[in-house]
C-alpha cells in the first residue's frame, strides 16, 4: 500500500519495528520515560463567580500539562481520591498496539475511590496539540482534564521557527451545577440546557481591570498558542483582539498555514496557532465564544504585552454568524504535504487517496426514547457499557457471555423514527481494511465524532444527504489527517482510514450528554493471529473486574 517511502517514514516505519517488544520484553535502548503522579480530588472554585464543585489535578483546574516528545514512555499514576469510580482518556494519542490504555469503559476497568491506577503508553509521530479528559459519568462537567502535547525529537524538522514560548489554552463551556446534578437530569430523562458560561483556563476574565493576565507576550516574539475544546457540547470560536491566528497544526497534523482573524474549535478538537505580539504594547482580550447557540455567551482573558501599558479594549471583535462560514472555514484547512514533519498515519495511507476503500459504513445519530427515557443512538443502538469492559471479555475469549457483535447495520435504519435499542455496540472490522465512515446528522444541532486509537483523513462535509456519487466532491490530495470532525445540521461528514491499530476502539460523540446516553459505539479489530507484532497483550497491572475477575490470565501473545 505503500508507494513510495520518504526517509521521515522509512525511519517511522523502522522506529515502529524496534517497538514490537515492548512492553513485556523491557530492554536496551529504551525510549526515555517521563512519569507523573496524579491526585485527584474534589475541589471548590468560583469559575464564574459561584463557589461550586470541580475537579482537580494535584490541586490544579485545568490540569497539569504533559509535555512529551515523540517516542516518550509516558507513565501516569492516577489516584482516584473522588467518591465515584473513575477514568481519564488521551483523546487523539494514537495508543498503538495498546487499547488498554485508553481509559474508556469498553477498554478499562474503572479506578475505585481511594485507589489507583498507573497508566503507561508511548507518544508516537503524531507531533501536536491533544488533551485528556475524564472519560467516566459526567466528570468533565467538572474538570479533570488538560493539555497533551508531543513534541518533535530534534531529527524531524518542524514547519515553522521555535516559537518563543509555547502556551496551553483549554476552553470550554461551562455549568455551575456539579456533575452529578446534570448526571441526575440526563439519568431522569432531561436534556441538559443551555450552559451559563465560557472558561478559558478555568476562568473568564470580569473585564474589571483587576484580571491577572493568562499570558505574556514580549513585544516582536511569536508564541505558539495551543486551544482544545475540552467542554460538553458547545463549538467555541477562538479569537485574540486585534491579532492574526496563524494556523500551524490541528491535532497531530501540520497543515498549510493560513492566517485567520478567528477559529471555530469544535467540541473535542484543539489546533495550534502561532501568535505575534505586533500591536501596541498593552493588553488584549482573547475571547472564546459559543457558536450555533440563540444568545451567544463569551469567555474572556487577558494577554499581556512585557512593559505594555494600558488596559484591554472592552472592543471585543465580533464573532462570525451562521454555520456556512464554519463550513467554509473547514474547506480552507490542508494538510501540508511538502512539511518534512512525521506523518501522523505512517502505516500505509499515506497516499490515502488511492487505495481503494473496501467497505462504507453511514453512522447516523438519532435521538429517542427507550424505557420512555431520552435516549441518543448511532443507527438506533444507544449503547450502553456492560460492567466486564468489552476489550476484557475479548481477551479472556468470553465476549459472548458479554456482548453480541455486529448488532448494528452499517446503514441507518430508513426511519429515524425506528425504535432504539439499548445494548453494547460493538462492530467488528478486519484488520487493515480502508474503510469509509459517513456521518450523518439528521438533527438540528451540531455534531462531532471523535475516534480513539487512529488518525484519520477528514475528506468532505456537505449540508444534505450522502450518496455514494458525493465522492467525487472528496478532497483525496491534502485532506487534514485529525481525530475529530465536526457534524454540522442535516449535513454529513466523510471519513478515510486504514484500521491497521489492532484494539477495542471507541467512536463517541463529542457532545457530551449524547456520549453519557448512549450516542458512542467501539469497533473490534483484531490481528488473524492475535500477534504481539499487532497488539500488546494485557499489561500486568490491568485491573479487572465484572465477570473475568476471578478467571485465570490468558497467556500474554506471542509473536
Ligand atoms: C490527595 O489529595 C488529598 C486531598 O488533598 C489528600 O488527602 C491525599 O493525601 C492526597 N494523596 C496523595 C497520594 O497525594
Ligand atoms: C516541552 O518540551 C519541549 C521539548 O523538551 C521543550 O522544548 C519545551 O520548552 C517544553 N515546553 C514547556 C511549556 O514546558
Ligand atoms: C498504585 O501506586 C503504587 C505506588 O504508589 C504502585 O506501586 C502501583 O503499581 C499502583 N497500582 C497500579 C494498579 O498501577
Ligand atoms: C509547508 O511546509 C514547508 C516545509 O517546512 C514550509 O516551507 C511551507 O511554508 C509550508 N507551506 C505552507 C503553505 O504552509
Ligand atoms: C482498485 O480498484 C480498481 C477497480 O476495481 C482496480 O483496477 C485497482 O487495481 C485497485 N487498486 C488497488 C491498489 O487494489
Ligand atoms: C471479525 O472479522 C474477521 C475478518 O472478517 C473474522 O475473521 C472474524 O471471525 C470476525 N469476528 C467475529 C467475532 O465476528
Amino acid at each position: 500500500m505503500i508507494r513510495k517511502m520518504t526517509p521521515t517514514l522509512r525511519l517511522v516505519l523502522l522506529s515502529i519495528v524496534s517497538l514490537i517488544f515492548w512492553p513485556t520484553t523491557v530492554v536496551k535502548g529504551e525510549d526515555p520515560y517521563i512519569f507523573f503522579t496524579w491526585n485527584v480530588t474534589y475541589g471548590t472554585l468560583a469559575p464564574l463567580g459561584t463557589p461550586q464543585q470541580v475537579i482537580l489535578i494535584n490541586g490544579e483546574f485545568p490540569g497539569p500539562v504533559i509535555n512529551s516528545t515523540s517516542n516518550n514512555n509516558v507513565v501516569v499514576n492516577v489516584f482516584n481520591n473522588l467518591d465515584e469510580p473513575f477514568l481519564i482518556t488521551w483523546s487523539g494519542v494514537q495508543q498503538r498496539k495498546n487499547s488498554w490504555q485508553d481509559g474508556v469503559l469498553g477498554t478499562n476497568c474503572p479506578i475505585l475511590p481511594g485507589s489507583n491506577y498507573t497508566y503507561h503508553f508511548q507518544v508516537k509521530d503524531q507531533i501536536g496539540s491533544f488533551m485528556y479528559y475524564p472519560s467516566t459519568a459526567m466528570h468533565k462537567a467538572a474538570g479533570g482534564f488538560g493539555g497533551l502535547h508531543i513534541n518533535s525529537r530534534l531529527l524531524i524538522p518542524v514547519p515553522y521557527p521555535d516559537p518563543e514560548d509555547d502556551y496551553t489554552v483549554i476552553i470550554n463551556d461551562w455549568y455551575t451545577k456539579t456533575h452529578s446534578a446534570l448526571r441526575n437530569m440526563l439519568d431522569s430523562g432531561r436534556t441538559l440546557g443551555r450552559p451559563e458560561g465560557v472558561l478559558i483556563n478555568g476562568k473568564n476574565a470580569k473585564g474589571d481591570g483587576k484580571d491577572e493576565p493568562l499570558f505574556t507576550m514580549k513585544p516582536g516574539k511569536t508564541y505558539k498558542y495551543r486551544v482544545c475544546n475540552a467542554g460538553l457540547k458547545t463549538s467555541l470560536n477562538f479569537r485574540i483582539q486585534g491579532h492574526g491566528l496563524k494556523l500551524v497544526e490541528m491535532e497531530g497534523s501540520h497543515v498549510v498555514q493560513n492566517v485567520y482573524d478567528s477559529l471555530d474549535v469544535h467540541a473535542g478538537g484543539c489546533l495550534a496557532v502561532l501568535v505575534t505580539a505586533d500591536q501596541d504594547p498593552k493588553d488584549y482580550y482573547m475571547v472564546a465564544s459559543t457558536r450555533f447557540t440563540k444568545t451567544v455567551s463569551t469567555g474572556k482573558g487577558i494577554i499581556r504585552y512585557e512593559g505594555g501599558k494600558g488596559p484591554a479594549s472592552a472592543e471585543i471583535p465580533e464573532a462570525p454568524v451562521g454555520w456556512a462560514w464554519s463550513l467554509n472555514q473547514f474547506r480552507s484547512f490542508r494538510w501540508n504535504l511538502t512539511a518534512s514533519a512525521a506523518r501522523p498515519n505512517p502505516q500505509g495511507s499515506y497516499h490515502y487517496g488511492q487505495i481503494n476503500i473496501t467497505r462504507t459504513i453511514v453512522l447516523a445519530n438519532t435521538a429517542g426514547r427507550a424505557n420512555g427515557k431520552l435516549r441518543y443512538a448511532i443507527n438506533g443502538i444507544s449503547h450502553v457499557n456492560p460492567p466486564t469492559p468489552l476489550k476484557l471479555a475479548e481477551y479472556y475469549g468470553v465476549a459472548d457471555k458479554v456482548f453480541k457483535y455486529d448488532i448494528m447495520q452499517d446503514r441507518p435504519p430508513a426511519s429515524d423514527k425506528a425504535e432504539i435499542v439499548m445494548q453494547p455496540n460493538v462492530v467488528n472490522i478486519t484488520f487493515r481494511d480502508f474503510i469509509e465512515i459517513i456521518f450523518e446528522n439528521h438533527e438540528k444541532s451540531i455534531q462531532a465524532y471523535h475516534l480513539d486509537g487512529y488518525s484519520f483523513f477528514a475528506v468532505a462535509i456537505e449540508p444534505g444527504t450522502w450518496s455514494p456519487d458525493k465522492r467525487k466532491n472528496y478532497n483525496l490530495l491534502d485532506a487534514v489527517s485529525r481525530t475529530t470532525i465536526q457534524v454540522y445540521p442535516k449535513s454529513w461528514a466523510a471519513i478515510l482510514l486504514t484500521f491497521d491499530n489492532a484494539g477495542m476502539w471507541n467512536i463517541r460523540s463529542e457532545i457530551w450528554e449524547r456520549t453519557y446516553l448512549g450516542q458512542q459505539l467501539y469497533v473490534s479489530t483484531l490481528s488473524p493471529g492475535r500477534s504481539l507484532r499487532d497488539e500488546y497483550s494485557l499489561p500486568d497491572n490491568s485491573l479487572i473486574c465484572g465477570i473475568v475477575k476471578d478467571m485465570p490470565k490468558p497467556p500474554p501473545y506471542t509473536l
